[in-house]
């Protein structure tokens, strides 16, 4: 292991739970109920690609405009949240698997298909633990494309073979798969079972386990 990669969103901390809120506030808007379980398909895909599945959900066709408001206020809603968040709400954990990394000299990134990514670590003042930060507004394609991982291991300076990524995401996991590199699943099987290893929560994660998956 040369390089662990960070997803952000319902990784590093539980913003995933505000996405959901606001999608789901936004959805109920326009007539269309968003259960848990449509969520996971919202999860690491881009702001756009969420509405245009919500849309599919309801049926409901509309033009370019309309979609860049309901992007946007559903965004302004999303910025309200995170606005508000305190550095406590930092999963339990991450922190000492940073720091244990760090120990190792394993390089470490964040990968986030998010454009408020910088806004959230700046936040939560963790912005120093990364040495590369990758974030929406750097990428063409969002998860399940590779090309989020790959960007972050080439700026890092290291083969995707010898990097490891820990995701939340089932978009997520399949990017990091198809860019060469291990992965962590955090959360469910059912969801994340092409992760190389599952755990409930990134508190059970160790160093030890990443190294292990090489
Ligand atoms: C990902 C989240 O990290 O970022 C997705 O998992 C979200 O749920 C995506 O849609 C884009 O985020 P943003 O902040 O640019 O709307
Ligand atoms: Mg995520």
């Amino acid at each position: 292991m040369k390089a662990c990669i960070f997803d952000l969103d319902g990784v590093i901390v539980d913003t995933a739970k505000y996405h959901f809120v606001a999608w789901k506030k936004l959805a109920e808007e326009l007539g269309i109920s968003l259960t848990e379980e449509d969520n996971e398909r919202l999860k690491g895909v881009s702001r756009m690609e969420s509405l245009n599945i919500i849309l599919s959900l309801g049926g409901l066709d509309v033009d370019d405009p309309e979609k860049i408001r309901l992007a946007d206020k559903k965004n302004d809603w999303f910025v309200n949240y995170i606005n508000e968040m305190k550095k406590e709400e930092i999963f339990p954990g991450v922190i000492s698997l940073l720091q244990s990394l760090k120990e190792k000299k394993a390089k470490i990134a964040l990968a986030s298909s998010s454009k408020n990514a910088k806004t959230v670590i700046d936040k939560l003042e963790i912005r120093d633990w990364f040495e590369v930060i990758v974030d929406g507004t750097m990428i063409t394609h969002s998860k399940p494309d590779p090309e989020i991982f790959l960007l972050a291991a080439e700026r890092l300076g290291v083969e995707p073979k010898d990097c490891i990524v820990v995701e939340d995401a089932e978009a997520g996991v399949e990017a990091a798969k198809s860019a060469g590199m291990k992965c962590i699943g955090i959360g469910s099987v059912a969801q994340l079972g092409k992760a190389d290893v599952v755990v409930n929560q990134i508190e059970e994660l160790s160093t030890e386990t990443l190294e292990k998956q090489f």
